[in-house]
């Protein structure tokens, strides 16, 4: 007996939620010739959790009652010998066991002793109860009932219902697990649904801001166009004598030169909203440097300066020349009439790393400090004609190498450092 119950406590205790622990041991218990029922406390009641017995029986009581065992409840202070288990934590073994017919008379009016003349229930007044704990607590009992059964049972049954108290300890603590696992999923997925709803309306958000710049920008050189198509129009309608040609033509360049402003605007938005990606190749940086040196020349506020020999870096040449060009321009609209932008070039390490870096600095009046968090924002400006995608550029272009960006800023002007790994070093 204590053996073929140790052996089924082995069993019961590999399962993994509180019905399978429950009816593991119901089926064990029956397949050894005995019955078994299993009451829960829940507040002050008595809740039938699993009841195995003969299907037969279980299938006539049922149908008496006309629906489920399981679930049925009733008082617990009105089953003494259940209070006794439970309450004074108490084994108890008795020939004249009435516990469950006992519970069915309170839950349901119904006593099944009417149907105990059937041969496969005889014997059933003899059992053994013994208390479930669960954490320590009193979780419910377990009746074993056979007509076998004497009080030496009683201590392997009782070891039998601490086994099942512990497995339903471990099932209860993975349903609550997995429940939470649920609730997690559950938390992941509406997390994720209102980062998608946040993005869109961001989307939409810099969409409106692009419109108002789109249309802000264009105003001007729009109002000019209007303005020149018109004066040509009265000119060939009224017209007027060959010595004004020369107003004419100045009205055909003016809309001639915003014209091509408007191009210039729509491209950059156009290369903003759908950036190519970086054609990246192993190469010095000299020439990119060259290049804006030579763009920014005619302005004569520009000084380049290189720290000695530049080892080679992945770049894109025409890319990083638009940055550093974003940020000369940027320094030189900062400037007074005698300032300087310098753009110096050299080299570093940071821990085992080389990079190339390339300093743009001014000696302007600095970012105020109050908008210096949003600088790098597409379409942040606070210029009247800018369309603050300058430093956006630099930003993606500079990420895009794989490449750090830092700004620092005073009264006595900004530097703008940007810093690429350098290759095979
Ligand atoms: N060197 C600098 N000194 C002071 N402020 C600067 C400097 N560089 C950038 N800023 C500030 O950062 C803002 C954003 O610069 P960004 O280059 O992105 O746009 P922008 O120059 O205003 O317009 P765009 O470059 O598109 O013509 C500027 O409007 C300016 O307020
Ligand atoms: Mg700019």
């Amino acid at each position: 007996m204590i053996a073929a119950l140790s052996e089924l406590a082995a069993e019961v205790q590999r399962k993994r939620t509180v019905a399978s622990v429950l009816e593991t041991a119901g089926r064990g218990v029956l397949r050894l010739g005995m019955r078994l029922y299993a009451f829960q406390v829940s507040g002050e009641d008595l809740v039938l959790h699993s009841l195995a017995t003969a299907r037969s029986r279980l299938i006539a009581i049922e149908g008496h009652i006309g629906r489920p065992l399981r679930g049925l409840r009733a008082p617990i202070s009105s089953l003494p010998l259940a209070s006794e288990v439970v309450r004074a934590r108490r084994i108890i073994h008795r020939d004249d066991l009435d516990l469950f017919h006992s519970f069915m008379r309170e839950a349901t009016n119904f006593d099944p002793a009417s149907l105990d003349a059937s041969p496969e229930t005889a014997g059933i007044n003899n059992g053994v109860l013994a208390p479930i704990f669960v954490r320590d607590e009193p979780w419910g009992l377990l009746g074993v009932v056979s007509p076998t059964l004497t009080g030496n049972d009683a201590d392997a049954v009782s070891l039998f219902a601490t086994h099942v108290g512990s497995a339903l300890e471990v099932a209860e603590s993975i349903e609550t697990l997995e429940k939470t696992n649920r609730e997690l999923s559950t938390c992941y997925a509406e997390l994720a649904r209102a980062q998608a709803e946040l993005i869109e309306r961001e989307r939409l958000g810099a969409l409106g801001e692009l419109a108002a710049v789109v249309a802000h920008e264009m105003r001007d050189p729009l109002c000019v166009l209007f303005n020149s198509i018109g004066g040509l129009r009265d000119f060939v309608s009224s017209g007027a004598p060959p010595e004004k040609l020369a107003d004419a033509t100045a009205f055909a360049a003016m809309a001639d030169e915003e014209a091509a402003r408007l191009n210039q605007i729509v491209s950059d938005l156009l290369g903003f909203a759908h950036p190519h990606p970086p054609a990246l190749r192993v190469g010095s940086l000299l020439p990119v440097l060259e290049a804006v040196a030579s763009a920014t020349a005619p302005d004569g506020r520009v000084r380049i300066e290189i720290d000695g020999e530049l080892p080679p870096v992945e770049l894109d040449a025409l890319f990083l020349q638009q940055a550093l060009l974003n940020l000369v321009l940027n320094g030189l609209q900062a400037i007074a009439k005698d300032g300087t932008v310098t753009v110096r070039a050299s080299t570093t390490t940071v821990g085992s790393d080389t990079f190339v870096c390339v300093d743009v600095s001014d000696d302007g009046p600095g970012i105020p400090a109050d908008v210096r968090a949003s600088i790098f924002e597409p379409f942040f400006t606070t210029k009247p004609s800018g369309t603050g995608l300058g430093l956006a550029v630099v930003k993606r272009v500079v990420d895009a190498h794989g490449g750090r960006l830092a700004v620092e800023s005073g009264k006595r002007g900004t530097r703008f450092g940007v810093m690429l790994p350098a290759v095979g070093k």
